[in-house]
């Protein structure tokens, strides 16, 4: 009974499972920025006092836009472009508002394209982990890896192809069949490598870590990466979760919801954080090695330690799958737009936007070997380029937009309706959070950086 309702159009489509919408936005939520980019950031900026900026961060940003993309995408039921074209015709504005959803499809696809190949690394560590070189540091095992263009083409290949597999099988039998598997997959591994730190690891140093804020590494640039991975890490600012409320059903509370996605998100990160940090300080390492920490210093510890071929694996299995919930999610949008238009069929959308990320992908694969000299923006290398244009501006702005966009122009009444189910005091807070603090607070991060 599932099978055929994929086949429909887009508007029809809805999830079936009652939990899928919070699975699906969750499998988006999770993913490398919370396992490899949550717990390096927090090691580098000072711990547990970044982790408070970030939860900060979550509540008073992440959570009302959550909410505004919700409740945008289920309002019109298609993809970001129409959904935001929709809205605003609904509300009496420029059906120009459709340019959100644009800058959306292109960040997605620019996020897809460096994503897939970190995560290809993360597929290759399976193996590395499960049989590592006992003669070569882990330093100089990741070097090997990402010196070599070919390997990375390879693992970044076979995980555009798995995107593609997945979403061209359509939003019920592709998506909602493989969050209902892969989350419930991450969550066990999740457990499996925390009380694995807990036996393994120093446990207490790295709960002292994560939770005894150190002020005293906190400058202005602390809240700009807090705020830039609480956009990211929840998905926002790029239509993602828009796309996914487009496909939840009318009676579902996106209040409820919003706050079950970004505390699960939330959880996760933290989780990750105390899966690694405790191996981390038990084996005498820095917790401030920044980017490398899951490759470097994390595979140097699952070399030496009791069943490491065996939850070296697990880990960078639990890394892969995380980004593989992900990656659907960047590719849905544009995939669901083409369909819509007709464009093209689901599966010729799929084809094309995903070798279109694998396409840019290419330069960010060179980043790491034959064009790591070369600078594209301000002296950055291709990948980093792509991650800053897209995390660092078009994120923000597409985040900012929608909340001026739910709070200034959309219609009370139509919120109102989406909102029903919710108590009246708190769709006031979210008004006043997203016409006032989210907007604002954002504005505030974006300027300073343009200006630093
Ligand atoms: N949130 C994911 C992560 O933490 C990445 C991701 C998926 C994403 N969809 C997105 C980031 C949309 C920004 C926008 O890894």
């Amino acid at each position: 009974m599932t099978e055929n309702s994929s086949s429909k159009i887009n508007e029809t489509v809805s999830w079936v499972g009652r939990w899928t919408f919070v699975l699906a936005a969750a499998g988006s939520a999770v993913g490398l920025g919370n396992i490899w980019g949550f717990p390096y950031k927090a090691g580098t900026e000072g711990g547990g006092a970044f982790v408070l900026i970030y939860l900060l961060c979550i509540l008073a940003v992440g959570l009302p836009i959550m909410m505004a993309e919700i409740m945008i995408g289920r309002r019109a039921r298609k993809s970001p472009v129409n959904a935001m074209k929709i809205a605003a015709i609904d509300s009496g504005q420029s059906g120009k508002w459709q340019a959100v959803g644009w800058g959306g499809l292109i960040s997605g696809i620019l996020i897809l394209s460096f994503y897939s190949v970190i995560a290809g690394i993360c597929l290759n560590y399976i193996f590395i982990s499960a049989f590592p070189n006992p003669e070569i540091s882990s330093l100089t095992q990741f070097n090997e890896v990402t010196s070599s263009p070919l390997k990375l083409m390879f693992w970044h290949s076979i995980f555009i192809f798995l995107n593609i597999l997945i979403i061209s099988a359509g939003v019920i039998s592709g998506i909602e069949r493989m969050v209902r598997l892969l989350m419930p997959m991450l969550f066990i591994l999740m457990m499996v490598m925390v009380i694995n730190a807990m036996i393994n690891g120093d446990f207490a140093k790295g709960l002292n870590f994560l939770f005894a804020p150190d002020f005293s590494q906190v400058d202005a640039t602390t809240f700009l990466r807090a705020m830039g991975q609480a956009f990211f890490s929840l998905s926002l600012g790029m239509g993602s979760i828009m796309c996914y409320g487009a496909y939840m059903p009318q009676e579902e509370n996106i209040f409820k919801t919003s706050l079950t996605v970004a505390g699960l998100d939330t959880v996760i990160a933290i989780l990750a954080g105390l899966a690694i940090f405790p191996i981390i300080f038990a084996y005498g390492l820095e917790p401030g090695e920044g980017p490398g920490l899951v490759f470097i210093s994390l595979l140097s510890v699952f070399v030496d330690m009791p069943l490491g071929n065996i939850l070296g694996p697990a880990f960078f299995a639990l890394l892969s799958i995380a980004a593989l919930s992900s990656a659907i999610s960047l590719l849905e949008p544009s995939v669901a737009y083409f369909e819509e238009e007709k464009i093209a069929s689901r599966f010729s959308s799929a084809l094309i936007l995903g070798l279109s990320a694998w396409f840019i992908g290419i330069g960010s694969v060179l980043s790491f070997n034959d064009w790591s000299e070369l600078e594209f923006i301000g002296g950055l290398n291709f990948l980093d380029s792509i991650d800053y244009l897209a995390n660092q501006f078009l994120m923000p702005i597409g985040g900012m937009m929608v909340a001026i966009f739910a709070g200034w122009f959309f219609k009370p009444d139509l919120a109102l309706e989406e909102f029903s189910g919710i108590q009246f005091y708190i769709f006031q807070v979210w008004r006043f959070f997203i016409k006032f603090v989210s907007p604002l607070l954002v504005a505030t991060v974006f300027i300073y950086q343009l200006a630093s």
